[in-house]
C-alpha cells in the first residue's frame, strides 16, 4: 500500500503530527509497536507549555484540555526549609497547563479515530528502507504476515529506544550525551495534592517534587541513586523520604495514601544532529531526551512537530522544500537551549554523590541570588513557560 507520510510511532509525537497532517488532507498511517493500553498505561508528562496547548488547539483536540486541564500562574522552589515562589504570570504574563500526557494521548487517539485515521498497533520489526530515494518505504511484521508501506516521508517519533535514529548513517549523525548519576522515582495516588501549585525542593537528602494531575490526584517524584529498583520502596518508605525533603508546614499537610503507579525513569540529557536525512525526519525523543526537572520532554516534542507539520504542510501544498530543509536547524536551536534550562535546573535541584561542601554553597548562593533578583526570576520563568517557537 502506499501513503504520504509513515509516521513511526504513536506517542504525543507521532499522534500530533498524525492528526495536523490529516487535517491538511494529507495522508498517513502510524505504526506503532505497542497495545493502545500500553501506551495509555505510561504516566509521564504532566506540565504543557502555553505553544503546546496552541497545538491541542490547532489540531482540535482542546476541549477536555480546557475543560479539565488547571491553569498555573506560578510554581514554588523550596530550599533551607523555606519556599519561594516564582509569579510566572506577572514575571512572564503567561502560564502553564497541568494536563496529563496520558489525557492528551487519549485525546488524539480519539480525534483519529472519528476521522477514521489509520494508527496500527503491535506492528513488529519496523524497518525503514531507501531514506536516501525519493521512494522511501517501510516494513514490518504482525504475527506471520509481513507488510510493506511506500511514501514520500517518513516520520520517525518513535523516541528514545525507536528504530528511526538508528537508521540514520552513522557518518551523518553526531550524538551528545550526559548522563546523571541518579532518577527519579515516581508515585501517583488518589489524594488531594500537597500544594495549589507544583514545589521543586532542594534538599541535602535529595530533590523532591510535588505536581499533580487533578484536585483530587497527586504525582510525585524523588531523587534516588541509579542502582534502586521499585521493589527497593514500599510506600511507607516513599512517604517518609518525601515528607523529610519537604518544608515542615508542606510535610505536615501531606495527604499520604496507596499508591496507584510507581515507577524509577533515569535522568539523562542526549541530543542527536541532524534531525533529517535524505526523506527521514526525526521529533520528539527520538532525537533528543532531557531530564525532566524543568518538564521540557513533552513540550520539545510539540515544538518539534509544529516545525516538521509546516515543512511537509508546504511540501505538500506547493512543492516548497525550504520547510524541511530548515527542519533540523530550526528545531535544533529551541531543543538546545531547553536542553541548556533542564541541565541546569538539574543541577540546582539535586543532590550530586560526588558533590563538595563548595558546590552546595554555590547551589545555595544561585538560589539565594535568584530570588533576590527581578532579572533572574524572569530569565527563570521565561525558560519555565517556555521559549518562544522563533
Ligand atoms: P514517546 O512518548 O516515547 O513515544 C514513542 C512511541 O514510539 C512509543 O509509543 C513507542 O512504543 C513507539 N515505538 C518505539 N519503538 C518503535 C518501533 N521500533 N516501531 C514502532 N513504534 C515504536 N517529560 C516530562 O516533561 N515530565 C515527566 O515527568 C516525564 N516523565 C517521563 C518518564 C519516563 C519513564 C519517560 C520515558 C519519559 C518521561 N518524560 C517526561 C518525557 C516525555 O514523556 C517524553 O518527552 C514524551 O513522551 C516524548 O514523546 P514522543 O512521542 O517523542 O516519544
Ligand atoms: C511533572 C513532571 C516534571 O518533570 C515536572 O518538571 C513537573 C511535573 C509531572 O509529572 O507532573
Amino acid at each position: 500500500s502506499r501513503t504520504q507520510v509513515a509516521i513511526i510511532g504513536g506517542g504525543p509525537a507521532g499522534l500530533l503530527l498524525s492528526r495536523l497532517l490529516h487535517l491538511d488532507g494529507i495522508d498517513n498511517v502510524v505504526l506503532e509497536r505497542r497495545s493502545r493500553g500500553h501506551v495509555l498505561g505510561r504516566i509521564r508528562a504532566g506540565v504543557l507549555e502555553r505553544g503546546t496547548t496552541d497545538m491541542l488547539r490547532q489540531a482540535g483536540v482542546a476541549q477536555r484540555m480546557e475543560a479539565e486541564g488547571e491553569l498555573h500562574d506560578g510554581v514554588e522552589l523550596a530550599f533551607g526549609g523555606a519556599r519561594h515562589r516564582l509569579d510566572l504570570a506577572r514575571l512572564t504574563g503567561a502560564h502553564v497547563t497541568v494536563y496529563g500526557q496520558t489525557e492528551m494521548t487519549k485525546d488524539l487517539y480519539a480525534a483519529l479515530d472519528a476521522a477514521g485515521a489509520p494508527v496500527l498497533h503491535e506492528v513488529e520489526d519496523v524497518a525503514l528502507h531507501g531514506i536516501d530515494s525519493t521512494g522511501p518505504h517501510v516494513t514490518w511484521r504482525r504475527g506471520d504476515e509481513v507488510h510493506r508501506l511506500d511514501c514520500a516521508f517518513i516520520a520517525g517519533c518513535d523516541g528514545f529506544h525507536g528504530i528511526s535514529r538508528q537508521t540514520m548513517p552513522g557518518d551523518v549523525l553526531r550524538t551528545y550525551e550526559k548522563v546523571y548519576p541518579f532518577g527519579w522515582l515516581g508515585v501517583l495516588a488518589r489524594t488531594p495534592p500537597v500544594n495549589d501549585e507544583l514545589i521543586y525542593a532542594n534538599h541535602a537528602e535529595g530533590f523532591a517534587l510535588c505536581s499533580m494531575r487533578s484536585r483530587v490526584l497527586s504525582r510525585y517524584y524523588i531523587q534516588v541513586p541509579i542502582t534502586d529498583r521499585v521493589q527497593d520502596w514500599p510506600d511507607e518508605r516513599f512517604w517518609a523520604a518525601l515528607r523529610a525533603r519537604l518544608p515542615a508546614e508542606t510535610a505536615a499537610r501531606l495527604v499520604t495514601g496507596p499508591s496507584i503507579e510507581k515507577s524509577i525513569a533515569p535522568l539523562r540529557s542526549f541530543v542527536a544532529e541532524p534531525l533529517s536525512h535524505g526523506r527521514l525526519f526525526i521529533a520528539g525523543d527520538a532525537g533528543h531526551i532531557v531530564p525532566p526537572t524543568g518538564a521540557k520532554g513533552l513540550n520539545l516534542a510539540a515544538s518539534d512537530i509544529h516545525f516538521l507539520h509546516r515543512g511537509l504542510a508546504r511540501f505538500f501544498a506547493s512543492d516548497d522544500e525550504s520547510g524541511l530543509k530548515d527542519y533540523s536547524a530550526k528545531a535544533l536551536a529551541r531543543i538546545w537551549k531547553a536542553e541548556r534550562f533542564s541541565w541546569h535546573m538539574t543541577t540546582l535541584m539535586h543532590r550530586f554523590p560526588e558533590s563538595s561542601g563548595f558546590d552546595q554553597r554555590l547551589q545555595r548562593a544561585e538560589l539565594d541570588y535568584i530570588f533576590s533578583s527581578e532579572a533572574a526570576m524572569t530569565a527563570l520563568a521565561e525558560n519555565y513557560v517556555g521559549l518562544p517557537y522563533e
